[in-house]
């Protein structure tokens, strides 16, 4: 770890030197995205070189910016509290800007303050401020990639991340002011600096984001259940990183690891395996956090009921291609698969995540790597050109850009399978959380939820009866055998009619059921109505009651009764 620190905090501080004397390109070659790029560009067109140089601005934001992310988490899930630091801090400044009373440094002081080691500090600026970010270094949920920002200018985080630029993060990184920069060295840390996602794909308009950089979005409620198979360009999603450009004629999965021989699979040798559909459901783990933080604030994403989706997902199964490069079932040593994505952070490093080889090799486990969504070819926000999907898993496992498959004998070691998507006791919060102690979530709890009327509607009875709709769902291929409404919470029940559900049996029923029940609502007019939803799956898993009993600091797995409320506003018929 201390090694791997000072490897990181070395680089950034060379980066910080290169960043400031020489072309972007050669800044980025410092970083080492050569690898994301070599899945951009081919290598021999002057056009090439030219599309290399456009975009290497982006990609020196993208270095900083995830940096910086990761600094943001960091930021946000500290209390700032460090007793050391008391004399710093500063009860009425303006962030970023110049204070008077605050000695000044030059962007090399600055740049040298790049690792612990040895005592070191790690510094970093925000305008023409200088901060010393050293105390929570260990803390840092993100782990060492704070060290990536060590040494230079964190204004960048706020380009990537807008999300982030809130007026309490900004006054808790002035805790930790300790001086001024020019503000000429000021404007040259962000100059040559373009938008990592100018890029990006077209998103459909009806598609409500909750951050736009990284993209996350969600469809309407009403839309999600209109259709048993989401249109994929309302597919909710769900990126961390900029959306990598692939070339599909230069693309290739390696695929490596315990028992396997090293194989490198293009496009057109994965059209040679037999071709499969299934159909699946997929599920962030965050889907219905809103809810769940109403109970207490949590960490994340504020989803709300949308962030899943139901698609027919076509491509070879991985359990052929395993075989195929040569995995025996049973092969001694081998626990995991790993996959990684071609979107990677500053330090090279892929989105990452794994799945047990029970799920991997089970020939009913129905994971495979599709290319089409829905019968056409993926697109870029889903994965182009080639995703692993898993069934009945988190989302999280559902890995997009696929560019590596390793079979291993542990889990991936990448921060979204160590230090993120785990659940946690309710009474564990960011002081006391240890991520090694929960295990990766994989399949996911039984859900359901109301997608139309919404929350708070005024609603149209008919013959005092109101018509409600939604989905359910079930990770590990259970089906949902019931869902129960009720409208005097919890007194009587009735059971709602499925109007669409994946044909295909228990264990292997991987999508959603889609249902809909005319419930009497016996409020007056403008009076309000309470509606909550429950469903049961096929092992007769059903959904806690409410969320306090289930709240998690990450707002994960936020599955409790679905419960809106509506104001009948008029009455028709007999
Ligand atoms: N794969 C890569 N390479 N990068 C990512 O950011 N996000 C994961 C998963 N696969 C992600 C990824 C998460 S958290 C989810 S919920 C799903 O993709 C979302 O898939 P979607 O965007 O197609 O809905």
């Amino acid at each position: 770890m201390a090694l791997k620190l000072v490897r990181l905090a070395h680089s950034q501080a060379r980066c910080w030197a290169l960043c400031q004397t020489l072309t972007p390109v050669t800044a980025i070659k410092a970083k080492g995205l050569y690898y994301q790029s070599s899945h951009k560009y081919s290598s021999n067109s002057s056009s090439n070189e030219y599309n290399f140089r456009a975009k290497n601005g982006k990609l020196l934001i993208l270095s900083f910016g995830i940096a910086g992310a990761a600094a943001v988490t960091w930021i946000i899930h500290h209390h700032f509290q460090d007793k050391n630091y008391q004399h710093v801090l500063a009860a009425s400044s303006v962030p970023g800007q110049k204070r008077k009373d605050l000695p000044s440094y030059t962007m090399e002081e600055v740049g040298k303050n790049y690792s612990v080691e040895n005592g070191g500090r790690v510094w970093v600026t925000y305008g023409v401020g200088v901060y010393d970010i050293t105390p929570f270094i260990d803390q840092h949920p993100g782990g060492d990639k704070i060290l990536l920002a060590a040494g230079g200018s964190v204004e960048p985080f706020w380009m990537l991340y807008g999300v982030h630029k809130e007026p309490n993060i900004l006054a808790m990184l002035e805790k930790y002011r300790i001086g001024n920069i020019s503000e000429e060295e000021a404007r040259s840390a962000t100059s040559n600096m373009e938008d990592p996602y100018a890029l990006e794909p077209r998103r459909h308009p009806a598609l409500k984001p909750s951050s736009m950089k990284p993209y996350n979005a969600e469809p309407p409620p009403s839309l999600l259940v209109d259709s048993f198979l989401s249109p994929s360009d309302l597919f909710y999603v769900r990126n961390h990183l900029p959306v990598p450009e692939v070339d599909p004629a230069s693309y290739e999965l390696e695929i490596t690891g315990i028992g396997v021989k090293d194989v490198n699979l293009k496009l057109k040798d994965l059209e040679k395996y037999k071709n499969y559909t299934v159909t699946a459901t997929i599920q962030c783990a965050g889907n219905r956090r809103s809810e769940m933080s109403k109970v207490k604030l949590v960490k994340g994403l504020n989803w709300g009921h949308c962030a899943i989706g139901n698609a027919e997902w076509s491509g070879p199964r991985l359990y052929d291609v395993l075989r195929a490069a040569g995995l025996k079932e049973g092969q001694p040593g081998v626990q995991h698969v790993q996959f990684e994505g071609l979107d990677t952070d500053p330090s090279n490093v892929p989105y990452g995540a794994s799945i047990p080889i029970e799920k991997a090799m089970d020939p009913n486990g129905d994971v495979i790597l599709a290319t089409k969504m829905n019968g056409q070819p993926l697109s870029r926000d889903h994965g182009f050109p080639v995703r692993v999907i898993v069934p009945g898993v988190v989302g999280a496992r559902n890995v997009k850009w696929l560019g590596k498959i390793t079979v291993s004998g542990k889990e991936s070691d990448s921060h979204w399978q160590q230090g993120d998507y785990k659940g946690f006791s309710p009474s564990v919060d960011w002081d006391t959380v240890d991520f090694s102690k929960s295990p990766a979530i994989q399949e996911l709890p039984v859900i359901s939820a109301i997608c139309d009327p919404l929350d708070g509607e005024s609603v149209t009875l008919v013959d005092g009866k109101l018509q409600v709709r939604g989905y359910a769902w079930s990770g590990g291929g259970r089906e949902i055998i019931r869902v129960d409404l009720t409208v005097d919470k919890g007194k009587t029940w009735q059971v709602a009619e499925f109007t669409d559900k994946d044909s295909s049996k228990t264990p292997r029923h991987w999508g959603w059921t889609l249902w809909k029940a005319d419930i009497p609502v016996k409020a007056k007019t403008g009076e309000e109505a309470k509606i909550w939803v429950k469903a049961v799956d096929s092992s007769y898993n059903t959904q806690p009651e409410s969320f306090e009993n289930i709240w998690n600091l990450r707002g994960v797995l936020s599955n409790a009764y679905h419960r809106i409320r509506v104001r009948p506003k008029e009455k028709r018929g007999k």
